[in-house]
């Protein structure tokens, strides 16, 4: 029986590029160390699959196709049901149900959010007194942060199969492939008007057309971006791409050509149109910080506000970590009146170093943080926890 699983699971990803598939029985997900994989549990024989005499089902889902994996955040999910089947409802991983957002005749339309890994999607109505359930199973890859093997082939929609399905509704290809064509905007945002609808939309698709970015004739999957997205936002981000080319130092993600693990190119309900507010975004990868909110007794305010670029610049700098001045320029700009009464010296070569180890100046003299952690310690005044004794023999 444990092979034959197998051998049943290994058919589903083969064929489901091609056609959609409707697992029979309950699918389960398993998330084992970062790999996800998806079992599904047969009722039937293998035989019985393909052949079956069992009455179909009373609802199809007709997109996205299970054992599939996308990285949007969001998916719509459209399905026919026959007459007759009723209080149809979508959930996802086993949460509160869903109603359809529009329902035209037999064809149903939700949008759900899908969780990072395995997703588990259930829709479900009832005939009389029998429920009738379709499932299937998406996996979302991070964009930001961990980056997981996809154990399915990606999902997507712009192709002749999924959209001769959606045809006699909607037009899914706009007239022309001209890209000053305004319409093109149109007529793709009769499905897509929830990528831009939210609070801070994104230059380009205020002013222009989504065919800015979008191949409008790219085969055989369309729409695909008609460079690596990097690319495209160094065109018109100029001013990043020279100063990306003269500063020093990179950030990570942008050193790997990443801008979109941040930004949102179409629209964010937040500043800068981030994926996730700013300062939150950043723990995404330094978890290590994040875990100084727990650990540490004293938080340095601006830390603490996640206020984080106020003193790193999130993209380049001259100065080491990104600082968006020199280490104590930064401190001081907002500590200048503190530092009329500060007891300990400044700017100097102490007399002797420090008995644990701390950053100095290039000439070895006394930085802020030589003494001060500039996120969060254990003592007071972001000092180490054993006070003056931590660095004088008293
Ligand atoms: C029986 C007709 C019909 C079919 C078939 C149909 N739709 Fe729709 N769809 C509609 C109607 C009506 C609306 C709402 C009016 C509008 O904005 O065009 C809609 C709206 C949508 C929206 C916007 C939903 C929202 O809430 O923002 C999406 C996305 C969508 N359809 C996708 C699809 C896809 C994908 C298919 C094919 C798999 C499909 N539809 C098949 C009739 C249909
Ligand atoms: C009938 C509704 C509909 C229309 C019209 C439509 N799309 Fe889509 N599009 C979808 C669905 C459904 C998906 C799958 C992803 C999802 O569910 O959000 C998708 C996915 C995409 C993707 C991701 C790649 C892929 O193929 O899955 C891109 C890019 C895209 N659409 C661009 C466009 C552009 C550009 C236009 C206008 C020229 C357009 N779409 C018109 C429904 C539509
Ligand atoms: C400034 C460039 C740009 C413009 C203009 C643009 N897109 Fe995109 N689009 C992207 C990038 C980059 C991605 C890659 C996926 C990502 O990281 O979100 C993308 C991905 C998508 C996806 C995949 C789903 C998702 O959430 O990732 C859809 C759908 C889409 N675009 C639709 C549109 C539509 C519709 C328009 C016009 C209203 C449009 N785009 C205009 C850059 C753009
Ligand atoms: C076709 C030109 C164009 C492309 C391509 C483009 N942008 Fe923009 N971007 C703009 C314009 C125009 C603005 C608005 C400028 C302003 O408000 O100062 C803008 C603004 C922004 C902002 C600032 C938003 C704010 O609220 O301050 C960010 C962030 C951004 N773009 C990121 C990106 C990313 C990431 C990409 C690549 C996926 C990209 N842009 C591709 C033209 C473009
Ligand atoms: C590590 C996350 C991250 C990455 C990657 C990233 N940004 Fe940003 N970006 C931010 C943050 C955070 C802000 C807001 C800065 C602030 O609050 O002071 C921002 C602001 C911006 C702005 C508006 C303010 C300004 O500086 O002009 C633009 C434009 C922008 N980014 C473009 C880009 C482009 C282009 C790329 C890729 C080359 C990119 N970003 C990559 C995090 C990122
Ligand atoms: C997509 C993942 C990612 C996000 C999001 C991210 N970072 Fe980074 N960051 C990195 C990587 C990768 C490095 C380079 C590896 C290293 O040097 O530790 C790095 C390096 C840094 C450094 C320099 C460390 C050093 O030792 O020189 C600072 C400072 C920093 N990030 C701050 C931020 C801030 C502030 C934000 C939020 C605006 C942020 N990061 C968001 C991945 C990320
Ligand atoms: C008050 C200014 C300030 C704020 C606010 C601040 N940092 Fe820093 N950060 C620094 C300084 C200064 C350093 C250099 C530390 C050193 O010399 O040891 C640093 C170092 C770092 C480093 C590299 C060394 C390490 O500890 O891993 C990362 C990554 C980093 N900061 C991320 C962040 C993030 C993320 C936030 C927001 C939650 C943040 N910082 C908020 C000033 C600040
Ligand atoms: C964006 C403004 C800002 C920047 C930049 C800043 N601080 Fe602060 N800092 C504050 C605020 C606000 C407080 C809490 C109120 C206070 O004590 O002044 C604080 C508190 C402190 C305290 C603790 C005071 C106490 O009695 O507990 C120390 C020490 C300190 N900062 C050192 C630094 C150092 C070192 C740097 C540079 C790495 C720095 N600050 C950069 C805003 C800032
Ligand atoms: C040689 C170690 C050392 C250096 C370098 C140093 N500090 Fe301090 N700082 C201390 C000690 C010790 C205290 C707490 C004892 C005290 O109040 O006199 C303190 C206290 C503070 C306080 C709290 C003062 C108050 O009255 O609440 C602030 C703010 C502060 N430092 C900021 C800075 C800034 C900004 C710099 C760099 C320009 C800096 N410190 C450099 C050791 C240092
Ligand atoms: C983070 C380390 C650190 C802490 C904590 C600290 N100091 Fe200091 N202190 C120094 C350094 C470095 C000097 C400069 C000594 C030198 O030039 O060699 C100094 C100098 C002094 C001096 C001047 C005399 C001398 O030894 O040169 C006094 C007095 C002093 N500290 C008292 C205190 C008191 C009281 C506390 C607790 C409130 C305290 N310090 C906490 C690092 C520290």
């Amino acid at each position: 029986m444990g092979r034959f699983k197998i051998r049943a699971e290994s058919l589903y990803l083969l064929k489901a590029q091609r056609s959609i598939l409707r697992p029979r029985g309950r699918i389960v997900l398993l998330w084992a160390g970062g790999i996800g994989v998806a079992v599904s549990l047969f009722a039937m024989p293998l035989a019985a699959q393909s052949g079956s005499s069992k009455a179909p089902s009373p609802l199809a889902v007709l997109a996205p196709v299970t054992f599939t994996s996308t990285s949007a955040e969001n998916v719509f999910v459209v399905v026919s049901a026959n007459d007759g089947v009723k209080d149809l409802t979508l959930r996802l991983n086993d949460g509160p149900s869903v109603m359809p957002r529009r329902s035209d005749r037999n064809i149903h339309h939700f949008r759900t959010r899908l969780a990072i890994g395995p997703n588990v999607i259930r829709v479900i109505g009832s005939t009389g007194n029998t429920t009738v359930a379709e499932e299937l199973a998406i996996f979302r890859l991070a964009k930001v942060g961990m980056r997981a093997v996809a154990p399915f082939p990606k999902y997507y929609f712009h192709t002749d199969l999924f959209e001769k399905r959606c045809k006699s509704c909607h037009e899914t290809a706009p007239e022309t492939a001209s890209e000053k064509d305004p319409t093109v905007k149109s007529v793709c945002l009769k499905c897509h008007t929830p990528l831009v609808s939210e609070k801070f939309v994104h230059g380009p698709i205020a002013v222009g057309t989504c065919s800015i970015c979008h191949n409008l004739s790219s085969e055989p999957n369309r729409y695909q971006l008609k460079q690596a997205s990097f690319d495209l936002c160094l065109l018109c981000h100029t001013k990043t791409a020279e100063a990306l080319k003269t500063s020093k130092f990179t950030h990570g993600p942008l050193g790997a050509a990443l801008c979109d693990v941040c930004h949102e190119p179409h629209s964010s309900p937040n500043l800068a149109s981030l994926r996730q507010p700013s300062g939150e975004i950043c723990m995404v990868c330094h978890k290590t910080l994040e875990s100084l909110y727990q650990t540490r007794t004293y938080l340095h305010i601006p830390f603490k506000q996640r206020m984080c670029c106020k003193c790193h610049d999130p993209h380049y700098s001259d100065e080491n970590f990104l600082l968006k001045k020199t280490d104590d320029q930064i401190c001081r700009s907002c500590h200048q009146e503190a530092m009329e009464e500060h007891t300990h010296p400044v700017g100097v070569i102490p007399k002797r170093k420090l008995p644990f180890e701390a950053r100095y100046g290039e000439g070895g003299e006394l930085l802020c943080v030589t003494c001060h952690n500039p996120h969060a310690s254990e003592g007071e005044h972001l000092l180490p926890k054993e006070g003056c004794s931590a660095c004088h023999m008293m």
